[in-house]
C-alpha cells in the first residue's frame, strides 16, 4: 500500500477500507508517514466526510495502535467520563475526585488544549510538579490505591491518538464529527473503562455549532461504545458562553476547588452534578440517578470530594501547599481590567472568541511546540443577562506582557 494513493482516494471522496485505514494509523504512528502526508490524509477526510464504517475503523485502529488496559482485577464498575471540548470547561478536574470518593474508580486519560478550547492535562500541570506522563503499571497502580488517575495521552495507550489529535490541532481538523468521535472513543476504549459519560458541548465556544450536529455525535460514539460492551451515555450542554467564571490553566483549577468545596458559579457546578450523578448511577452505587445525585452532594458537602482530591494531587505528585495555599499559586504579572462601556444586559459572551484570546495570551498553542504560560487567562465578574452599569468590570485579564494586550483589550 502506498499513502499517496489513500491521500488520492479519499481526496476522491471514496470510502476507504479497513486495511487502508489500519495502514495509515499504523505507519503513522510508527513514525512512517511524514506529518505532511497525514495533514493531507486528514484533510481529505474532513473535507469530504467519512461514512460509519470508516469511523468505526478509525476508532478500532486507533483504540489498538499501542497496548490496552485490562482493569478486571480492580474492584468496581469502571466509569470514565470525556468531553469534546469547551472553554472554561474544568468539569473533569471535580467530577473525578467527586466519583471516586464515592467508591467507583475513575481510570481516565485526558487531552491537552485543542484550538481554542482547553484541556485537562495542560490545567493540571499547571500544579507544580504533577505528572500527568506515566507507564501503565503506574497508571493501574494509581487506580488500585487511590481509586483515582487522570494520565496523558501515552506512548504505550492510544499513541494514534497522540500523534493525531496534536497534528489535527495546528492543521485546522479538529471540528469534524468522524475525528472528534474515533479520538475520543479510541482513548476510552484503549483504557479500559466499562461505562463511559459523553459531555457534548454544543455553541459558540465548542466545535459542535449546532444540536443536530451535536446529536449525531452523540448517536456515533454511542454506537461505537454499545457495538465494543461499554455502556455510554452521552448529554449534550451549552457552550455558548464559557462555563463558569475562569479561563485560563491555574485560574480553572482554583475553580475547581471551589466547586469541591461546595461553592463555585451555578452553570460549572450544575453540569458537574449532572456528570457525576450519572458516573454514580453506572457504577452501581444508587438505583437511580436522583439517588445518585443525594450520594454526589453529600460527598461535596461532608468534605470527601476536596479530601479526595487533595490525595490524588498529593499521589501524581502535585505540590499540595499549591492547592491549599492560594499566595503559593502561579501568578501572572499583570492584570488588566475591561470594563462596561454603558449601562445595559449582557446579551452574549462568545466562548470561542474568549477561548481566542485565552490562547493569544498563553494559556493555549498557536503550533505544537507553543509553550503553555499556566498563570494567564481570563476572570468574568459578569455572565450573559447579568445588568452592568458603566465602569463595572466585566472580566480581569491576567497576563504577562507578550506585547499584544493592546489588540486583545481592542
Ligand atoms: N477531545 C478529544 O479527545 N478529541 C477530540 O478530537 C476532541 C475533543
Amino acid at each position: 500500500m502506498k499513502i499517496i494513493d489513500i491521500i488520492d482516494k479519499k481526496k476522491k471522496g471514496l470510502e476507504l477500507s479497513k486495511e487502508e485505514i489500519h495502514y495509515f494509523v499504523n505507519e503513522y504512528t510508527n513514525g512512517n508517514i511524514p506529518d505532511y502526508q497525514a495533514s493531507a490524509l486528514l484533510m481529505a477526510m474532513f473535507i469530504n466526510k467519512m461514512t460509519p464504517n470508516e469511523t468505526a475503523n478509525l476508532t478500532l485502529a486507533m483504540a489498538y495502535s499501542g497496548q490496552t488496559l485490562d482493569l478486571s482485577d480492580i474492584e468496581g464498575v469502571k466509569v470514565d467520563k470525556h468531553s469534546t471540548g469547551g472553554v472554561g470547561d474544568k468539569v473533569s478536574l471535580v467530577v473525578a475526585p467527586i466519583v471516586a470518593s464515592c467508591g467507583i474508580p475513575v481510570a481516565k486519560m485526558s487531552g491537552r488544549g485543542l484550538g481554542f478550547t482547553g484541556g485537562t492535562i495542560d490545567k493540571l500541570e499547571s500544579i507544580e510538579g504533577f505528572k500527568t506522563d506515566m507507564t501503565i503499571d503506574e497508571f493501574k497502580s494509581y487506580v488500585k490505591n487511590h481509586g483515582i488517575v487522570i494520565s496523558g495521552q501515552t506512548d504505550e495507550l492510544a499513541p494514534a491518538d497522540k500523534k493525531i489529535y496534536a497534528l489535527r490541532d495546528v492543521t485546522s481538523t479538529v471540528d469534524d464529527i468522524s475525528l472528534i468521535a474515533a479520538s475520543i472513543m479510541s482513548k476510552k476504549i484503549a483504557s479500559g473503562a466499562d461505562a463511559i459519560v459523553l459531555d457534548i458541548k454544543v455553541g459558540s465556544g465548542a466545535f459542535m455549532k449546532t444540536i443536530e450536529d451535536a446529536e449525531i455525535l452523540a448517536k456515533t460514539m454511542v454506537s461505537i461504545g454499545n457495538s465494543l460492551n461499554r455502556t455510554t451515555i452521552c448529554i449534550i450542554s451549552s457552550m455558548d458562553e464559557p462555563l463558569g467564571f475562569g479561563i485560563g490553566n491555574i485560574i480553572e483549577v482554583r475553580e475547581a476547588i471551589e466547586v469541591l468545596k461546595g461553592n463555585g458559579p451555578k452553570d460549572l457546578v450544575e453540569v458537574c452534578l449532572t456528570i457525576s450523578s450519572i458516573m454514580v448511577y453506572l457504577g452501581k452505587k444508587s438505583n437511580s440517578i436522583e439517588e445518585a445525585r443525594e450520594i454526589v452532594l453529600k460527598s461535596i458537602n461532608d468534605g470527601s470530594a476536596y479530601k479526595k482530591f487533595r490525595e490524588w494531587i498529593e499521589c501524581q505528585k502535585g505540590k499540595l501547599s499549591v492547592i491549599d495555599n492560594i499566595s503559593e499559586y502561579r501568578k501572572a504579572s499583570n492584570i488588566d481590567i475591561f470594563v462596561a462601556k454603558e449601562e445595559g444586559y449582557i446579551s452574549s459572551i462568545n466562548a470561542q472568541e474568549i477561548g481566542k484570546v485565552a490562547m493569544l495570551l498563553g494559556a493555549g498553542r498557536e503550533t505544537k511546540e507553543s509553550i503553555i504560560d499556566p498563570s494567564v487567562g481570563l476572570i468574568f465578574e459578569k455572565k450573559v443577562s447579568d445588568y452592568v452599569r458603566a465602569g463595572d468590570v466585566i472580566c480581569q485579564i491576567h497576563h504577562n506582557n507578550y506585547g499584544n494586550i493592546d489588540m486583545i483589550m481592542e
